[in-house]
């Protein structure tokens, strides 16, 4: 019963599965979010962009990758020579899991039961959009799409075949801004951009 399947709405265009997704009480993640936070780009897009779920930030304004690690997204999009008209973003799980410190809201990383009902919305996103290039960005998207014996820190930076499209995983924008060497980290998520922007797909 831990599924979205049962919220999606009959029509499939990607109006339709927004409005939809605003209902979802397919997990209990909806108990605490703010809102659900849906993909956003246009209905045709050569790239989409994978993240693990909305931060805290993304949960109090509704969209995806506005927050810190988003400033890094943009950057590294802009670095790589990919357009943002070209690119559809959204997230592995579309609610902000978090625990209450006080007054700080502490991100929790998804569980596997989280991902694995919250994947009805992405597999229609991937169906809506038909992209040509996934950027799997950190574990929990690589989990969703490329299953759990995929291991970004091995098999980052490689397009490997993804249904029609190329799938190409990186790190987590989130995990360079907390590397040791964040320079470091930076250059190994720009180099896996370029990949992706570099593929015929
Ligand atoms: N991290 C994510 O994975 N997604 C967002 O939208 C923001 C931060």
């Amino acid at each position: 019963n831990n599924s979205a399947a049962r919220f999606l709405p009959e029509s499939h265009d990607l109006g339709s599965l927004r409005s939809a997704a605003a209902g979802c009480e397919g997990c209990d993640l909806f108990r605490n979010a703010t809102q659900t936070v849906f993909g956003e780009g246009p209905g045709r897009a050569r790239y989409m962009l994978v993240g693990e779920q909305p931060g805290d930030q993304e949960d109090r304004q509704g969209h995806p990758f506005v927050g810190p690690a988003g400033r890094i997204l943009d950057r590294g999009l802009e670095e790589a020579g990919i357009d943002r008209d070209e690119v559809y973003v959204t997230n592995a799980v579309k609610h902000f899991s978090f625990t209450e410190r006080g007054k700080r809201r502490i991100h929790q990383k998804p569980t596997a039961a989280e991902i694995e009902a919250c994947r009805p919305w992405l597999d229609a996103e991937l169906a809506a959009v038909r992209p040509g290039v996934v950027v799997v960005m950190g574990a929990t998207a690589a989990r969703s799409l490329l299953g759990r014996a995929f291991r970004v820190t091995r098999q980052r930076g490689e397009p490997v075949p993804m249904g029609d499209a190329l799938a190409v995983a990186t790190i987590h924008p989130s995990a360079v801004l907390r590397a040791p060497d964040r320079d470091a980290a930076y250059a190994g998520f720009l180099a896996d951009l370029r990949v992706a922007a570099g593929t015929g797909g």
